[in-house]
């Protein structure tokens, strides 16, 4: 028999610990960015497979289709479209560069501009995925304080000035303005205009993660920042993850060219999954306008369905607000809850939900929170769900003390 060969020794330096193997997925799932599958569009996206496939698939042989490195063509028209209707902005679609994954956005913007050692500042509590890749680069990450409209601007202010005196210049403000995750806050078009203001008195550049912005409830959204600042010192991301299916892992990228040929440079796959791009375009330019209105409708449905279960189940221990979109509730439980070990005790019964500390630059703040994502479970999923997780809450912290306004000793 050969004997295991030990690759350990061979290791880069700062790779990260093993990944653990999947075992399924948790019957009461609240955790990732995971969409309703119900409404995903699958009878519209066979015809669009069908339909593009017979009409240009033999276009399969070339790296890049006929569309060069940016993406298939027709994807990145319909997104200069859609951005422009939606977001007010006006770029051509060869300023728009599609990923795998508004993840691969992060990794290439941060490729691009980040080393070990540097500065970004970031919304106290923000995107976890985008905290590790910061942690993993060893960026210095600032948290700055958010309020009910996103960004606090004084407490910005503050720090930029703070980083001046000690000469330290961040790289870039990183925001998700439009549904935030985890909070859910939207910054109003003044707060956009005076953030962008403060970013170019100090030179710092702004990265804008748009993911959620599709799904606010009323429809309608303020002008991206990518879009107030006409482009300039900003880079724009976003993704068909939460509008359409985070399976397919199709993000999209918007910079001006300069920054964007840069950014390409760094690009070095060959090009994002064409399959999916194609049938994405074909059914996008005929669907996406209704599909959406229907995707938002459900969710904000199991998002009154969580708070009334939250509600009947935790009663004043559980603190929340009411998201204007979105898939997640940010929720606070009383202080001595610790949500990392919650979130332990949780998965043994069936729970799993994303611990605050996870969520957030500020882990002492954020350990007696945590997030709830309700796009996936159904209806009757989420009550059962938070029935289970009040039932733990209280065997390991002694909160909830009162369940279906019943005391429970
Ligand atoms: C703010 C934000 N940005 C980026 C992503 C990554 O999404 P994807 O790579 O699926 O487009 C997520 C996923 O949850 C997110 O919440």
């Amino acid at each position: 028999m050969t004997a295991p060969f030990d690759f350990a020794p061979l290791l880069a330096p700062g790779t990260p610990p093993p990944a653990v193997k999947w075992s399924g997925f948790p019957k009461y799932n609240f955790i990732g960015g995971h969409n309703d599958a119900k409404h995903v569009p699958v009878e519209a996206l066979i015809a669009a497979a069908t339909n593009v496939l017979k009409r240009e698939g033999a276009t399969l042989a070339t790296y890049g289709l006929n569309s060069g490195p940016l993406g298939y063509r027709p994807l990145r028209d319909f997104l200069a479209g859609k951005l422009k209707g939606h977001a007010g902005i006006e770029c051509s679609a060869d300023e728009i560069l599609i990923t795998s994954g508004s993840m691969q956005g992060l990794d290439l913007v941060n490729s691009l501009l980040l080393t070990k050692g540097d500065t970004v500042l970031i919304e106290r509590e923000s995107y976890g995925g985008a905290l590790t890749k910061l942690t993993r680069i060893g960026a210095n990450v600032i948290g700055v304080p958010l309020d009910d409209e996103g960004l606090n601007l004084d407490l910005l202010r503050q720090k930029l000035e703070e980083l001046k005196q000690r000469g330290v210049k961040p790289k870039y403000i990183y925001t998700i303005p439009t549904v935030q995750n985890p909070t859910g806050a939207i910054m109003g078009e003044a707060r956009r205009r005076e953030l962008l203001k403060l970013a170019a008195e100090h030179g710092v550049m702004i990265f804008e993660d748009e993911c959620y912005s599709d799904l606010v409830w009323s429809g309608t959204r303020p002008m991206s920042l990518y879009a107030l600042a006409g482009g300039e010192g900003v880079v724009h991301i976003g993704s068909f993850s939460k509008s359409i299916a985070p399976a397919l892992r199709v993000g999209y990228l918007v910079a001006k060219w300069e920054v964007l040929s840069r950014i390409l440079a760094l690009k070095q796959d060959a090009g994002s999954g064409a399959l999916e791009q194609m049938v994405l375009a074909e059914f996008c330019t005929k669907h996406f306008a209704q599909h959406v209105p229907k995707l938002r409708q459900a969710l904000k449905m199991k998002l009154q369905t969580l708070r009334e279960a939250l509600a009947e189940q935790f009663g004043t221990s559980a603190e929340f607000g009411d998201p204007p979109g979105g898939i997640y509730l940010w929720i606070k439980l009383p202080d001595n809850v610790d949500t990392v070990k919650l979130g332990q005790a949780a998965l043994a019964a069936g729970v799993s939900l994303n611990p605050g500390p996870e969520w957030s630059t500020d882990k002492d703040r954020a350990r007696c929170r945590l997030r709830l994502c309700f796009a996936n479970p159904e209806p009757d999923t989420i009550r059962k769900g938070v029935s289970v997780l009040a039932e733990v809450c209280r065997r390991e912290f002694g909160v909830p003390l009162r369940s279906s306004n019943v005391e429970k000793r």
